[in-house]
Protein backbone atom coordinates (compact mmCIF):
# COMPACT_ATOMS: atom_id res chain seq x y z
CA UNK A 1 0.00 0.00 0.00
CA UNK A 2 1.41 3.37 -0.79
CA UNK A 3 0.48 6.89 0.84
CA UNK A 4 -1.58 9.31 -0.96
CA UNK A 5 0.59 11.49 -1.72
CA UNK A 6 1.38 13.41 -5.04
CA UNK A 7 4.52 13.46 -7.01
CA UNK A 8 5.34 17.10 -6.10
CA UNK A 9 4.35 16.40 -2.11
CA UNK A 10 6.60 12.73 -2.13
CA UNK A 11 9.79 14.90 -3.30
CA UNK A 12 9.28 18.18 -0.63
CA UNK A 13 8.29 15.40 2.23
CA UNK A 14 11.05 13.25 1.53
CA UNK A 15 13.28 13.72 5.26
CA UNK A 16 15.95 12.42 6.84
CA UNK A 17 14.25 10.84 9.22
CA UNK A 18 15.92 9.72 12.55
CA UNK A 19 13.46 10.28 15.81
CA UNK A 20 10.87 8.87 14.28
CA UNK A 21 11.59 5.51 12.85
CA UNK A 22 10.27 2.96 14.29
CA UNK A 23 12.38 0.87 16.02
CA UNK A 24 10.40 -1.94 17.49
CA UNK A 25 8.44 -2.47 13.99
CA UNK A 26 10.49 -5.17 11.62
CA UNK A 27 10.15 -4.41 7.69
CA UNK A 28 9.05 -6.86 5.54
CA UNK A 29 11.74 -7.53 3.04
CA UNK A 30 9.35 -7.69 0.18
CA UNK A 31 8.62 -3.77 0.77
CA UNK A 32 12.26 -3.55 0.72
CA UNK A 33 12.58 -5.27 -2.46
CA UNK A 34 9.74 -3.21 -4.00
CA UNK A 35 11.93 -0.05 -3.17
CA UNK A 36 14.65 -1.71 -4.83
CA UNK A 37 13.08 -2.66 -8.17
CA UNK A 38 11.93 0.69 -8.54
CA UNK A 39 15.26 2.08 -7.28
CA UNK A 40 17.18 0.33 -10.34
CA UNK A 41 14.44 1.98 -12.92
CA UNK A 42 16.92 5.20 -12.69
CA UNK A 43 19.88 6.11 -15.29
CA UNK A 44 23.63 4.91 -14.82
CA UNK A 45 26.09 6.30 -17.28
CA UNK A 46 26.12 4.39 -20.68
CA UNK A 47 23.23 1.73 -19.08
CA UNK A 48 26.31 -0.06 -17.21
CA UNK A 49 24.22 -0.98 -14.23
CA UNK A 50 27.42 -1.54 -11.99
CA UNK A 51 25.53 -1.22 -8.91
CA UNK A 52 25.02 -3.51 -6.51
CA UNK A 53 22.57 -3.17 -2.69
CA UNK A 54 23.67 -5.00 0.18
CA UNK A 55 20.16 -5.27 2.74
CA UNK A 56 21.19 -6.36 6.31
CA UNK A 57 18.63 -6.89 8.79
CA UNK A 58 20.04 -9.48 10.49
CA UNK A 59 21.10 -8.61 14.18
CA UNK A 60 24.89 -8.88 15.01
CA UNK A 61 25.52 -7.68 11.34
CA UNK A 62 22.84 -4.33 12.47
CA UNK A 63 24.90 -4.00 15.35
CA UNK A 64 28.55 -4.88 13.95
CA UNK A 65 27.58 -1.55 11.25
CA UNK A 66 26.11 0.40 14.31
CA UNK A 67 29.42 0.24 16.06
CA UNK A 68 31.79 1.24 12.49
CA UNK A 69 29.17 4.16 12.40
CA UNK A 70 29.67 5.18 16.30
CA UNK A 71 33.65 5.26 15.10
CA UNK A 72 33.04 7.21 12.23
CA UNK A 73 30.34 9.82 13.90
CA UNK A 74 33.28 10.72 16.77
CA UNK A 75 35.73 11.50 14.34
CA UNK A 76 32.54 13.44 12.58
CA UNK A 77 32.13 15.31 15.41
CA UNK A 78 35.52 16.26 16.28
CA UNK A 79 36.34 17.23 12.59
CA UNK A 80 33.12 19.47 12.36
CA UNK A 81 32.89 20.92 16.17
CA UNK A 82 34.40 24.76 15.16
CA UNK A 83 31.54 25.10 12.03
CA UNK A 84 28.91 23.29 14.14
CA UNK A 85 29.81 26.09 17.03
CA UNK A 86 29.82 28.53 14.73
CA UNK A 87 26.15 27.48 13.58
CA UNK A 88 25.12 26.77 16.95
CA UNK A 89 26.00 30.86 17.92
CA UNK A 90 23.94 32.39 14.81
CA UNK A 91 20.72 33.13 15.70
CA UNK A 92 19.33 32.88 12.30
CA UNK A 93 20.82 29.16 12.04
CA UNK A 94 21.15 28.17 15.72
CA UNK A 95 18.04 26.50 16.37
CA UNK A 96 18.05 24.59 13.32
CA UNK A 97 21.85 23.56 14.23
CA UNK A 98 20.88 22.36 17.24
CA UNK A 99 17.80 20.05 16.20
CA UNK A 100 20.15 18.36 13.49
CA UNK A 101 22.54 17.81 16.27
CA UNK A 102 20.31 16.37 18.62
CA UNK A 103 18.44 13.90 15.80
CA UNK A 104 22.04 12.74 14.44
CA UNK A 105 23.38 12.01 18.50
CA UNK A 106 19.93 10.23 18.39
CA UNK A 107 21.05 8.42 15.14
CA UNK A 108 24.11 7.34 16.23
CA UNK A 109 22.91 6.02 19.70
CA UNK A 110 20.21 3.77 18.32
CA UNK A 111 21.61 3.08 15.14
CA UNK A 112 21.97 -0.70 15.35
CA UNK A 113 18.56 -0.82 16.51
CA UNK A 114 17.43 0.21 12.85
CA UNK A 115 15.43 -2.84 11.40
CA UNK A 116 17.19 -2.28 7.84
CA UNK A 117 19.96 -1.08 6.35
CA UNK A 118 20.42 -0.82 2.57
CA UNK A 119 24.30 0.27 1.19
CA UNK A 120 23.86 1.43 -2.55
CA UNK A 121 27.35 0.34 -3.89
CA UNK A 122 29.17 0.59 -7.37
CA UNK A 123 31.65 -1.29 -9.07
CA UNK A 124 34.78 0.58 -9.48
CA UNK A 125 36.91 2.94 -6.91
CA UNK A 126 37.38 6.44 -7.55
CA UNK A 127 39.84 6.93 -5.29
CA UNK A 128 42.56 9.41 -7.09
CA UNK A 129 40.31 9.34 -10.56
CA UNK A 130 40.04 12.42 -12.83
CA UNK A 131 36.35 13.77 -12.12
CA UNK A 132 34.78 12.88 -15.18
CA UNK A 133 35.46 9.52 -14.21
CA UNK A 134 34.67 9.96 -10.70
CA UNK A 135 31.42 11.88 -11.81
CA UNK A 136 30.13 9.08 -13.74
CA UNK A 137 30.64 6.59 -10.98
CA UNK A 138 28.89 8.50 -8.05
CA UNK A 139 26.35 9.09 -10.79
CA UNK A 140 25.57 5.96 -11.80
CA UNK A 141 24.26 5.27 -8.17
CA UNK A 142 23.04 8.06 -6.37
CA UNK A 143 19.92 8.68 -8.56
CA UNK A 144 19.03 4.92 -7.55
CA UNK A 145 19.88 5.07 -4.22
CA UNK A 146 17.29 8.51 -3.76
CA UNK A 147 14.95 6.83 -5.82
CA UNK A 148 14.90 3.71 -3.18
CA UNK A 149 14.42 6.59 -0.57
CA UNK A 150 11.50 8.03 -2.52
CA UNK A 151 10.13 4.77 -3.04
CA UNK A 152 10.37 4.16 0.64
CA UNK A 153 8.67 7.32 1.61
CA UNK A 154 5.74 6.36 -0.70
CA UNK A 155 5.08 3.20 1.50
CA UNK A 156 5.48 4.93 4.89
CA UNK A 157 9.37 4.33 5.40
CA UNK A 158 11.85 6.41 6.49
CA UNK A 159 14.88 6.39 5.71
CA UNK A 160 18.39 8.98 5.76
CA UNK A 161 21.30 9.51 3.43
CA UNK A 162 24.66 8.82 5.62
CA UNK A 163 28.03 8.27 4.89
CA UNK A 164 29.79 8.25 8.32
CA UNK A 165 30.33 4.80 8.16
CA UNK A 166 32.97 5.45 5.38
CA UNK A 167 35.13 6.89 7.78
CA UNK A 168 35.75 3.15 8.45
CA UNK A 169 34.45 1.55 4.75
CA UNK A 170 37.12 -1.53 4.82
CA UNK A 171 35.71 -2.66 7.91
CA UNK A 172 32.28 -2.45 6.79
CA UNK A 173 33.19 -4.31 3.50
CA UNK A 174 34.82 -6.63 5.67
CA UNK A 175 31.94 -7.44 7.83
CA UNK A 176 29.34 -7.88 4.73
CA UNK A 177 32.02 -9.31 2.55
CA UNK A 178 32.17 -7.12 0.08
CA UNK A 179 35.16 -6.82 -2.49
CA UNK A 180 36.71 -3.72 -1.25
CA UNK A 181 39.31 -3.48 -3.70
CA UNK A 182 36.50 -3.66 -6.66
CA UNK A 183 33.35 -2.53 -5.35
CA UNK A 184 32.49 0.76 -3.56
CA UNK A 185 30.45 1.46 -0.67
CA UNK A 186 28.42 5.00 -1.41
CA UNK A 187 26.28 5.35 1.45
CA UNK A 188 24.40 3.40 4.37
CA UNK A 189 20.57 4.05 4.05
CA UNK A 190 18.76 2.95 7.20
CA UNK A 191 15.69 2.22 7.49
CA UNK A 192 12.25 1.90 9.46
CA UNK A 193 8.52 2.36 9.41
CA UNK A 194 8.34 5.95 10.48
CA UNK A 195 5.78 6.99 13.41
CA UNK A 196 3.49 8.82 11.58
CA UNK A 197 3.66 9.83 8.16
CA UNK A 198 3.29 13.60 7.92
CA UNK A 199 6.13 15.11 6.75
CA UNK A 200 6.51 18.84 5.80
CA UNK A 201 9.08 20.63 3.09
CA UNK A 202 12.32 21.68 4.53
CA UNK A 203 12.69 25.51 4.66
CA UNK A 204 16.13 26.16 2.23
CA UNK A 205 18.22 28.99 1.04
CA UNK A 206 16.04 31.32 -1.51
CA UNK A 207 16.47 30.19 -4.95
CA UNK A 208 17.73 33.55 -5.53
CA UNK A 209 21.03 33.01 -3.96
CA UNK A 210 21.95 29.59 -5.59
CA UNK A 211 20.77 29.53 -9.43
CA UNK A 212 22.20 31.45 -12.18
CA UNK A 213 20.90 32.39 -15.28
CA UNK A 214 22.44 32.28 -18.40
CA UNK A 215 25.84 32.61 -16.76
CA UNK A 216 27.60 32.56 -13.38
C1 LIG B 1 25.88 13.25 1.08
C2 LIG B 1 25.09 13.24 2.37
C3 LIG B 1 25.66 12.66 3.50
C4 LIG B 1 24.95 12.63 4.69
N1 LIG B 1 25.48 11.97 5.76
C5 LIG B 1 24.76 11.86 6.91
C6 LIG B 1 25.24 11.05 7.97
O1 LIG B 1 26.28 10.40 7.88
N2 LIG B 1 24.48 10.99 9.09
C7 LIG B 1 23.28 11.65 9.23
O2 LIG B 1 22.63 11.54 10.27
N3 LIG B 1 22.78 12.40 8.20
C8 LIG B 1 23.50 12.51 7.05
N4 LIG B 1 22.98 13.21 5.98
C9 LIG B 1 21.66 13.86 6.10
C10 LIG B 1 21.76 15.37 6.21
O3 LIG B 1 22.26 15.72 7.45
C11 LIG B 1 20.35 15.93 5.95
O4 LIG B 1 20.04 15.77 4.60
C12 LIG B 1 20.19 17.37 6.35
O5 LIG B 1 20.20 17.45 7.75
C13 LIG B 1 18.89 18.00 5.84
O6 LIG B 1 17.77 17.31 6.32
P1 LIG B 1 16.62 16.86 5.32
O7 LIG B 1 17.24 15.80 4.42
O8 LIG B 1 15.51 16.31 6.17
O9 LIG B 1 16.18 18.05 4.55
C14 LIG B 1 23.66 13.22 4.77
C15 LIG B 1 23.09 13.78 3.62
C16 LIG B 1 23.78 13.77 2.42
C17 LIG B 1 23.11 14.32 1.19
Amino acid sequence: MTLDLTPDQLLTTTRSVRKRLDLSRPIEPELLRECLEIAVQAPTGGNSQTWSFVVVTDPAKRQALGDIYRRGYAVYRQLTAPVAERALQDPQRGPQQKRVISSSDYLAEHFHEVPAMVIPCIRGRTDGKPAVEQAGTWGSILPAAWSFMLAARARGLGTVWTTIHLFFEQDAAQVLGIPYEKVMQTALIPVAHTIGTDFSPAKREPLDKIVHWEQW
